[in-house]
């Protein structure tokens, strides 16, 4: 049978949280894994939107690029691109929480008193779930030890296809690093246990994976 070309929508990176124009909250995601999926699905012949935070890495050729700072920003291009994808990957490394208020002028130390504020961002998978309809939809857990149990309940709990899940305390896996060792869940108990390899190499295996629940 003839392979299909889908539309992947996939959010990569990490998302920065502005507290004046200068201080910002965020993570150690460097967008690797976001962007290694991204190449791996236009070489398989899918079309690409990849959703970016801000990260310093060069586009995949081929694939339609959109930046973004916050959450709430991803959360948004997020909602203007899912009525035209076909599979939404959630990659990224979205902040949990921004500061409570942004001052437009940089934040004077001797105006600070050592306490910040913050408040929830919103859970982007949970806040899209009701479109999911026929959608494949894939997302990510880091974790910092034993991560399947946590990627389980996030699996459920976000209405996933499957969850990829690894443990960022692993040497060569995580944020950063060219290579990544994860184990990918399914709702029926499935699991496959992907060993150290490239994030390119995982990535082909979760496009491949895609593919077959199409
Ligand atoms: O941060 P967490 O471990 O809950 O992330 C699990 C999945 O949920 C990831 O796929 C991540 O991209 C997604 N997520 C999201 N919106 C958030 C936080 C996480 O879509 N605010």
């Amino acid at each position: 049978m003839e392979k299909q070309a889908m539309k992947f929508l996939i959010t990569a990176g990490p998302t920065r949280e502005p507290l004046d124009p200068v201080r910002f909250l965020s993570n150690r995601s460097t967008g690797k894994m976001g962007f290694a999926l991204a190449y791996a699905a236009v070489q398989a012949g899918h079309e690409v939107t990849l959703i970016a935070g801000p990260v310093t890495l060069e586009s995949p050729e081929g694939v339609r690029r959109v930046d973004v700072e916050t959450a709430l920003e991803m959360l948004s291009a997020v909602e203007k691109n899912l009525p035209d994808a076909d599979v939404y990957i959630s990659c990224a490394a979205v902040a949990d929480w921004r500061p409570a208020t942004y001052s437009p002028v940089k934040l004077k130390k001797s105006g600070m008193d050592g306490e910040l504020r913050l408040v929830r961002n919103p859970d982007i998978l949970k806040t899209i779930r009701p479109q999911k309809g026929n959608r494949i939809f894939v997302g990510f857990a880091a974790e910092t030890g034993m991560p399947e149990a946590e990627a389980k309940r996030k699996m459920l709990e976000k209405g996933l296809d499957f969850i990829v899940a690894n443990d960022v305390t692993m040497p060569g896996a995580g944020f950063a690093t060219d290579t990544n060792c994860v184990t990918l869940l399914f709702p029926n108990g499935e699991k496959s246990f992907l060993t150290l390899r490239s994030k390119l190499e995982i990535a082909k295996e979760i496009v491949s994976r895609i593919e077959r629940l199409r």
